[in-house]
This record gives structure tokens, C-alpha cells and sequence, in this order.
């Protein structure tokens, strides 16, 4: 509040109505990476706000989420683990199912990539539901990880301290246009 970053961040932010389907209002984050100020300002946040946390993980959301973490994890000296949709890893992966409007959904990690005790981040462009969010604290958490926090550029403010996001605080840079 009160960082004029975060006016510039949500004025990069394009609104597209009714995409992909009637009724939404789609934020679209590719034009928050064509601004290379507003882009930069960004990852600063977040670089600021992580870096002196101990945090040795940033894991990000496929597919949003990767064009935000590894440069927030590079900046503060952390891996980067990208959680990712059904059938695009290879090897042995655990996963973590999770409802959408209609249907279901699942997030895949692979075996092995994060140690017990590792201090993690989840990134991911926005927040909605908290449903995504939540599947990805489930599945960090089944490999022993500590989720400090998620963090996201865009989300109502009302999500923050949902049941579904399992408790774990979210920190959220701009609301919705
Ligand atoms: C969007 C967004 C989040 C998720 C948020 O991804 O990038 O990952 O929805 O919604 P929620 O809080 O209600 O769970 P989407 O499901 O469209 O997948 P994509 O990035 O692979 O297109």
C-alpha cells in the first residue's frame, strides 16, 4: 500500500472480458512482461520481501507461475521447482489432485526434488479459488517441506486467510482490474 510500484504493476495488467469464456474477466499478466519497468518492479517485491527469509526453494505453478519464480529464486540464491500439470514430467513424480468448476485438475512434482525441511515459496501469477494454490501446499507439505507462504501478483484480498489455502499466509501484490 502506498508503493507506486504496485500501481504501475496493476496498470501493466490487461483486462480481456469474457476470456476464455463468457463472464470472466481475464487478467492478463503477458503485457505486465512486455513492460519492462513494470516487469522489473515485480520481481523487486518479491526479491525484497523473500530474500533475507531463509528460504532455499521458490516453487512455481505451471504455467503462469514460471515466468515469475525463477527470477525471484535466482535473485535470492534458491532453486526453482516448477509444479507442473499431469504427464509433463518424466520419472517418478507424487500428485495432488484438485476441483475446478467443472472437473478436476492435478499438480505433479518430481520425487526427490525437495529435501524435507526446505523452506518454500509457491508462486503463481493469481489466485481465484485458492484451489491450485491449496493443491500445491498438499503436495510440498506430503514431501516433508515447509510452506512459508504463497505469493501471487494478482488476487482478491478476500482469499487471504481462506481455509482452502491450508492456513498458510498469501501475500498478494495487486487486486483484480
Ligand atoms: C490459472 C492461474 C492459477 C489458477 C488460479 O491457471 O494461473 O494457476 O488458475 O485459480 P484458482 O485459485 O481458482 O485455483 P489455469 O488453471 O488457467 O492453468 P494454466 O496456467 O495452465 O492455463
Amino acid at each position: 500500500k502506498g508503493d507506486p510500484r504496485l500501481q504501475a504493476i496493476s496498470d501493466a495488467i490487461r483486462v480481456v472480458p469474457h476470456f476464455p469464456k463468457q463472464g470472466i474477466m481475464f487478467q492478463d499478466i503477458t503485457t505486465l512482461l512486455l513492460d519492462h519497468k513494470a516487469f522489473q518492479h515485480t520481481i523487486d517485491i518479491f526479491v525484497d520481501r523473500y530474500r533475507d527469509m531463509d528460504i532455499s526453494v521458490i516453487a512455481g505453478v505451471e504455467a503462469r507461475g514460471f515466468m515469475f519464480g525463477p527470477s525471484i529464486a535466482l535473485a535470492i540464491g534458491a532453486k526453482f521447482v516448477p509444479l507442473r500439470k499431469p504427464k509433463k514430467l518424466p520419472g517418478e513424480v507424487i500428485a495432488e489432485a484438485y476441483e475446478l468448476e467443472y472437473g478436476t485438475d492435478c499438480l505433479e512434482m518430481l520425487v526427490g526434488a525437495i529435501p524435507p525441511g526446505e523452506r518454500v515459496i509457491v508462486i503463481d501469477d493469481l489466485v481465484a479459488t485458492g484451489g491450485t494454490l491449496s493443491a500445491a501446499i498438499r503436495l510440498l507439505e506430503r514431501v516433508g517441506a515447509e510452506v512459508v507462504e504463497c505469493a501471487c501478483v494478482v488476487g482478491l484480498r478476500e482469499v487471504k486467510g481462506q481455509r482452502r489455502l491450508n492456513g498458510k499466509p498469501l501475500y498478494i501484490l495487486v487486486e483484480p482490474r
